[in-house]
């Protein structure tokens, strides 16, 4: 049980480098596995849910093997099984992309039914609603999802919301179907095209991902490939958030500018200076920081893996800062947490009225899920004294190296192990 100690009020500066994208990760690992072939994935963040996901593809049995840090090979030729138990997929949600992907190479896929997660349901409905319309039998039953098919055919397809994890799963399994699917109403996330171009490189027709509709024409298999992953955007916004926090000044390395323009829009608004680069963004925190609202939208809108970060810094800007969360309908769990270290916030339902305060003060908190725990070391690195935070792991699920990337800049931050 790891913890992280803070000493807050350290002015951040200095550069940090920020790894590949989590999210395109556990998307492309799976897609690597859909080829009878060999796979080498670069750029791959050292984090929990990538380890998690190449123990997952192992018991399936792909075989993945690190050739260094951030590089991994896949060897999708002797997969056997078409089974992903919920011990996997408890570990790793994204393990759901195992079904598209098994589905599209086997024409069969059985993985255990996800559960919720701490900020409320989290429903795949949509994602069998796609492979029903290609073609496949779904069914549930004793908590597995399984989903059979003689052979997948193109169809139209209409995302009735627009969702990340269907965009993709689909996108996997149609890249093998007969004939030519469309999604529309798709997720335009970064890791969504990064995973079509991924899939690209291995032989597949995928066009218009980045827009609301992708077109799919099916091909007989894929090969593998050689593919860098790109950074992370919510690690990205995250140091930016910090270096806002903390009044920096500091550059962000290693990242795609264009998908942090919603981010960079509201910071300015606060009266942070963004400097953009080719492949940079300096943050420079210098001016008393203005009160903005903030409404979460799927992509190109504000993230909603950025509202909890943003909350912890909202909390310490004076006025009235209003965050309305249209993702997901329960994502304000961590509220409590914040209010520990002195934040005033009110919750109702989706909306979260936040009176700015003149400074925080440290005390003990729980990370309660990933980009909560960023929450909690934004905030901690914002208050008086000493904040402890506990349940570390799931900050480690998304976050490579937190605490020397943050020490680095200059906080105060180690981690204890009990
Ligand atoms: C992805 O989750 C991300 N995870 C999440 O990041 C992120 O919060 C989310 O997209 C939204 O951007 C990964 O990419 C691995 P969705 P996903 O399907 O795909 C509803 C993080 O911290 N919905 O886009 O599961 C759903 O309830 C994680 O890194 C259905 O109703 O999200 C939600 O309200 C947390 N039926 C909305 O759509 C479905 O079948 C968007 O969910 C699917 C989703």
């Amino acid at each position: 049980m790891d913890k992280l100690i803070v000493t807050g009020q350290r002015r951040l500066q200095g550069e940090v480098i920020i790894s590949g994208a989590k999210n395109a990760a556990v998307a492309i690992i799976p897609a690597a596995v859909m080829a009878n072939d060999i796979s080498v994935i670069e750029n791959l963040p050292c984090i929990e849910d990538v380890s998690s996901l190449c123990h997952t593809i192992n018991k399936i049995g792909a075989k993945s093997e690190f050739l260094d840090r951030h590089t991994l090979q896949i060897d999708g030729r002797n997969v056997k099984n078409i089974c992903a138990t919920y011990e996997e997929v408890k570990k790793i949600r994204a393990s759901y992309y195992l079904l598209g992907a098994l589905l599209g190479r086997y024409k069969k896929a059985e993985v255990a039914l996800p559960g919720g997660c701490n900020f409320g349901t989290r429903p795949i409905d949509l994602h069998l609603k796609g492979f029903r319309a290609l073609g496949a039998e779904v069914y549930v039953e004793n908590g597995i999802v399984k989903a059979y098919a003689d052979k997948l055919v193109g169809t139209s397809i209409y995302m009735d919301q627009v969702s990340v994890g269907a965009t993709i799963n689909i996108m996997l399994a149609a890249c093998l179907a007969e004939g030519k699917t469309v999604i529309e109403n798709a997720a335009k996330e970064p890791h969504v095209v990064d995973t079509a171009n991924f899939l690209n490189f291995m032989g597949a027709n995928i066009k218009g991902a980045g827009t609301d509709i992708i077109r799919i024409t099916g091909v007989e298999k894929l090969h593998g490939a050689r593919y860098t992953i790109i950074p992370d955007q919510i690690e990205a916004g995250t140091y930016m958030i910090a270096a806002a926090v903390t009044g920096g000044n500091v550059l962000v390395k290693n990242i795609i500018p264009k998908h942090m323009d919603s981010l960079a829009a509201k910071l300015i608004e606060m009266d942070v200076t963004i400097e953009e680069m080719d492949d940079a963004i300096r943050v420079i925190a210098d001016k008393p920081l203005k009160c903005v609202n903030i409404k979460t939208m799927s992509y190109p809108g504000f993230p909603t893996d950025l509202q909890p970060q943003m909350a912890a810094l909202l909390s310490v800007c004076k006025g009235t800062n209003i965050i309305t969360e249209n993702v997901w309908e329960n994502r304000f769990q961590y509220i409590d947490e914040l209010r520990r270290l002195g934040a005033q916030i009110e919750v109702d339902g989706r909306v979260a009225v936040i009176q700015g305060v003149d400074c925080l003060t440290g005390a003990q908190v729980m990370a309660t899920d990933l980009r909560a725990g960023a929450a909690m070391i934004i905030a901690a690195l914002a208050a008086k004294g000493e904040t402890t935070i506990g349940d570390v792991k799931y900050i480690d699920r998304g976050y490579e190296d937190v605490e020397k990337k943050f020490a680095a800049l200059g906080a105060d931050m180690k981690r204890v192990t009990l």
